[in-house]
């Protein structure tokens, strides 16, 4: 599981602006890895309420101490798009909604209303907040011309093809029933999975042995961005539309006008569930209804939205940078569940961190069934005094994993037990070393297998040193038989080695071995990435292969200097310091040296800065006449892009010449762009 990056943060406490540039960094990088996790991965690994709450921080310090800066999260709607989609520029930003969790924010929101608008009582739509993924459908001349996702809410990814599969969504809008067609018609809408095709969807996953999904956003989420629409076709899809920011010619002056026009054109609308309402009262009960209501529907929702039905009016209110103020969601109190722990048990991860993990009596929490529950580190454990055996509350906020928010310990009954962090690494027995405040602990043994399979399946994987041929089953197997104790034996292994191992046969363990020559000459980017070094991807090794010329320079910049940089937070800065202050890491390295690893510095300028494909990633297959293989590579790797020799779903462009066969066949499949030799070198003197 991802790392829990919440800062604990009392703005009213910070005085000066020294301090307070110190803490909006740090939110910041909390805020951004936030988006990441839940736009980019689909996979958030705190609540809603929590998040929405870092980010009210950063904006009253960003505000109080004058420190707005455009590249800020406050200042971006969020997410990014996923780099293999194409993207879609919205014709108008998908916005976000400010939320609120009491009623008097919402009460606040209303009379800020009645102040531009003239005091009356206001006519507010009221709506469920759906809990799904948004999407944009634009129509031209009656037809559906493209679909897209709300990304960074600027440009979001082109998901035409796959939106086209939901049944619900008409290709083409009716005529007939009243209204001519617009000729652009720009709608706004919540895709969603329904809560029984969701169980039934991960049951019949878990009976395939593929993972499930956390809950039926993600689900949606998840099948709507596959790269192939015959998956999409397959789950079980629906939508709700809920806006239209554009209606050539409706003439509407209401947005009650348009929701009753929509159904007519053959849009779904969840007329049944919407009201017209006079004043912010009855918008209160509204929710306070469908809050009761919301455990008998076959959908998620998280609230409910507040919007001034007046269009005139909306434009008269306008927008602030993120959201609109026209509107509001009033979001409902996460939901808890009680369940019992059974077992506490004990995950090691591929840096050694030990994360305790609660197994619960399964209970159902909003129509999703819970089973497990992280406890993120010892010192939750024991504030939350959460024991073996005791009834606690769980939590799944809106769409997030679940976690356990507390014990009850008014129904021990004396059999408890109190959970300790074991002395001894479930995986390897080596010592575990838990730090002062208790918030880490991590299996002190390099060379734990647990670890170490993890750290050579990243070691060899395509983005890293791209060993073909050894894959995450052959690197367990090396580790298993004890012939990597530690990553540098990669380098010692022999043809008579890698014989001695099932399915090994001359040709498949010489092709291996070569593999293995090859990977001892890589770029300092890769080498940095392939370290698997806390925090540190890709992006932030092309960052400091830019800025460190040789391995040893970077291995001396200590947390002060590495905090300089600015794409660098002070953990991050922590993480590297820390991972260079490990002596097992430096004499690995110094080891690999001495098996003849070398490394070269393309990116090198001595002052970081631009890239013009960092982070894109190539795989090249075919003869190439103009340059050797080795050449184009090169090429890629010195403007900061990744070669890689397999084509999987992270492939940005597959370059083709010809002779290309499985490759070109896999990129067809997954839908990657297909360069020629011609137009590779066109994209790099329009890019590099
Ligand atoms: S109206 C300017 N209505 O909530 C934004 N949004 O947190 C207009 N959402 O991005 C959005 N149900 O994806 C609106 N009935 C509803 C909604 C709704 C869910 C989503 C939407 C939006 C997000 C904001």
């Amino acid at each position: 599981m991802a790392k829990k990056k919440v800062p604990e943060i009392e703005p009213e406490r910070i005085e000066t602006k020294k301090e307070a540039e110190k803490v909006v960094k740090e939110l910041r990088e909390a805020l951004r890895f936030h988006d990441y996790r839940y736009y980019v991965l689909d996979d958030p690994v705190i609540p809603d309420s929590e998040y929405d709450s870092l980010f009210e921080k950063l904006k009253t310090l960003e505000e109080k101490f004058n420190l707005v800066s455009p590249d800020s999260p406050t200042q971006q709607v969020g997410g990014e798009p996923r780099e293999e989609l194409g993207t879609v520029k919205h014709p108008f930003p998908m916005q976000s909604l400010k939320a609120a969790y009491e009623e008097q924010k919402v009460r606040d929101f209303d009379d800020n209303c009645r102040k531009t608008l003239g005091g009356k009582k206001i006519e507010y739509v009221v709506e469920p907040k759906y809990d799904g993924l948004s999407i944009e459908l634009i129509y031209e001349n009656g037809s559906l011309a493209t679909a897209a996702t709300r990304g960074d809410g600027e440009t979001g990814e082109d998901v035409t093809a796959n939106v086209k599969t939901i049944r619900s969504i008409p290709l083409s809008l009716l005529s007939g029933q009243g209204g001519a067609i617009p000729s652009r018609l720009v709608v706004r809408g919540e895709i969603y999975m329904p809560l029984d095709k969701f169980n039934d969807l991960n049951r019949k996953r878990e009976e395939k042995g593929e993972q499930s999904f956390a809950n039926p956003r993600n689900a949606a989420a998840g099948s709507v961005r596959q790269l192939d629409p015959k998956i999409t076709a397959q789950r079980p899809l629906h939508v709700f539309l809920y806006e239209a920011p554009l209606c050539d010619g409706c003439g509407v002056k209401t947005h009650w006008q348009v929701l009753e026009a929509m159904p007519k054109w053959g849009l779904p609308v969840n007329r049944d569930m919407q009201a017209l309402v006079e004043g912010i009262g009855d918008a209160l009960d509204y929710h306070g209804r469908m809050n009761d209501k919301r455990d008998e529907l076959n959908f998620e929702i998280d609230g409910v939205v507040i919007k001034v039905n007046d269009l005139a009016a909306r434009e008269k209110l306008g927008m602030r940078q993120r959201d609109p103020r026209w509107a509001i969601a009033y979001k409902f109190q996460p939901r808890n569940a009680v369940s019992k722990v059974r077992e506490i048990v004990v995950n090691v991860g591929r840096t050694g961190a030990l994360t305790p993990v609660a197994l619960l009596e399964p209970v159902r929490i909003g129509g999703v069934e819970v089973r497990r529950a992280s406890l993120h580190n010892l010192r939750q454990v024991e504030e939350k005094d959460i024991r073996i055996g005791d009834a606690v509350v769980v939590e799944r906020a809106g769409d997030v994993i679940p976690y356990v928010v507390r014990s009850i310990p008014e129904e021990r009954g004396g059999r408890e037990k109190k959970f300790s962090m074991p002395d001894r690494c479930p995986s390897c027995g080596g010592d575990v070393f838990v730090s002062g405040d208790k918030k880490t602990s991590r299996c002190t043994n390099f060379n734990c297998p647990a670890q170490l399979k993890a750290r050579l399946q990243h070691f060899a994987s395509g983005r890293a040193l791209d060993i073909d041929g050894l894959g995450d089953k052959r690197a367990e197997q090396l580790v298993d038989h004890g012939l990597v104790k530690w990553l540098p034996d990669i380098f010692s292994l022999s043809r008579d080695d890698l014989l001695t191992l099932e399915g090994y046969a001359e040709k498949s363990a010489e092709n291996l071995h070569q593999a293995i020559q090859r990977a001892r000459k890589t770029t300092m980017a890769r080498f940095i990435y392939a370290l698997g070094i806390p925090l540190t991807g890709e992006h932030l090794a092309v960052i400091l292969a830019s800025r460190y010329e040789k391995l040893g320079d970077l291995q001396k910049a200590g947390e002060e200097e590495l905090r300089e940089i600015p794409e660098i937070g002070p953990e991050v800065a922590g993480a590297i310091a820390a991972f260079f202050g490990e002596r097992h890491n430096v004499q690995a390295v110094e080891e690999m040296r001495r098996e003849g690893l070398t490394l070269e510095n393309p990116l090198y300028s001595g002052k970081g800065g631009e890239h013009p494909l960092a982070g894109l990633k190539f795989v090249f297959s075919g003869a190439l006449e103009g340059l050797t293989r080795d050449e184009a590579k090169d090429l890629v790797e010195r403007l900061g892009g990744w070669a890689t020799s397999s084509v999987s779903s992270e492939t940005d462009y597959v370059v083709a010449g010809p002779g290309a066969g499985a490759k070109l066949e896999e990129a067809r499949n997954l839908k990657i762009p297909i360069l020629s030799e011609e137009e590779f070198q066109e994209f790099l003197d329009k890019n590099g």
